[in-house]
């Protein structure tokens, strides 16, 4: 089976914009959360969705969903998320255990839910390839020029820009693997390894590159909000 497994156990702390964190914030006409958790729903292949919500967000969530969701709202579950990105993936993984048990053919494609914007092409490719390789990771090529600085006063290394890519999500990973990688890892290496590949790379693990796209934008700052409100044309904010 495939699992959507969107993140929205964050609080925005970057955005400081409204006393709600972003993922809620409204973009057009529904929350930025609804815009992604659609997304996923849209796709067929995706078999179930859940999502790691905020520990205080989590009843909100559900009102949301109420209001907004009325195809294949049998599919949506609402977990709680953990105290960083890595611990809310894997509340999520401990959910569909216990829903749908432990098998080698359950697949995860996680994904930010402050990046709405993810296409079912994304998708798709990521389904693909995590079926293949076991891991993939969301990228599109550097635009801008890599600079590297060691101690943030002036530059160590300017890497060749054919070799640099930024990264985006879904993470897609076999669940059994996933959990492999993260039981691996001592507490100290949780907290620095926040990026949900990089516990693949760290520990040798092939990861495959599915192509992403410019528009796939995640929100991070009042400048990137005001960018998505353009890009659904929804209400200028100040
Ligand atoms: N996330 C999560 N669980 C956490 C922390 C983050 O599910 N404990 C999610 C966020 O909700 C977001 C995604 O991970 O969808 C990317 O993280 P980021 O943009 O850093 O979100 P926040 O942690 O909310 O923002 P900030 O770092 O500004 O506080």
């Amino acid at each position: 089976m495939i699992f959507g497994g969107i993140l929205a156990g964050g609080t925005g702390t970057r955005m400081n914009l409204a006393d709600m964190p972003k993922q809620f914030l409204e973009l057009g006409n529904k929350p930025m959360v609804i815009h992604t958790l659609e997304k996923f729903l849209l796709c067929p292949e995706i078999d179930q969705v859940y999502l790691g919500v905020h520990p205080n967000w989590v009843l909100h969530m559900e009102d949301l969903t109420e209001k907004y969701i009325h195809v294949r709202k049998e599919c949506v579950h609402i977990v709680e998320g953990g105290k960083d990105r890595n611990a809310t993936i894997m509340n999520i993984v401990e959910a569909i255990e216990r829903d749908y048990g432990e098998r080698e053919d359950h697949y995860i494609v996680t994904h930010d839910s402050v990046r709405p914007f993810v296409t079912s092409r994304i998708l798709k490719d990521n389904i693909e390839a995590v079926k293949k390789y076991q891991a993939c990771d969301t990228v599109i090529p550097a635009t801008d020029t890599i600079v590297v600085s060691e101690d943030g006063e002036s530059i160590s290394e300017i890497p060749v820009r054919d070799r640099m890519y930024q990264g985006q999500t879904p993470q897609s990973f076999q669940i059994c693997l996933l959990k492999e990688l993260y039981a691996s890892l001592g507490e100290e290496e949780k907290a620095i390894l926040t990026d949900a590949c990089k516990m693949a790379v760290v520990q040798n693990h092939k990861v495959s590159l599915v192509k992403g796209e410019p528009s796939n934008l995640k929100i991070t700052t009042v400048s990137d909000y005001k960018i998505a409100q353009a890009m659904v044309g929804g209400e200028e904010i100040d």
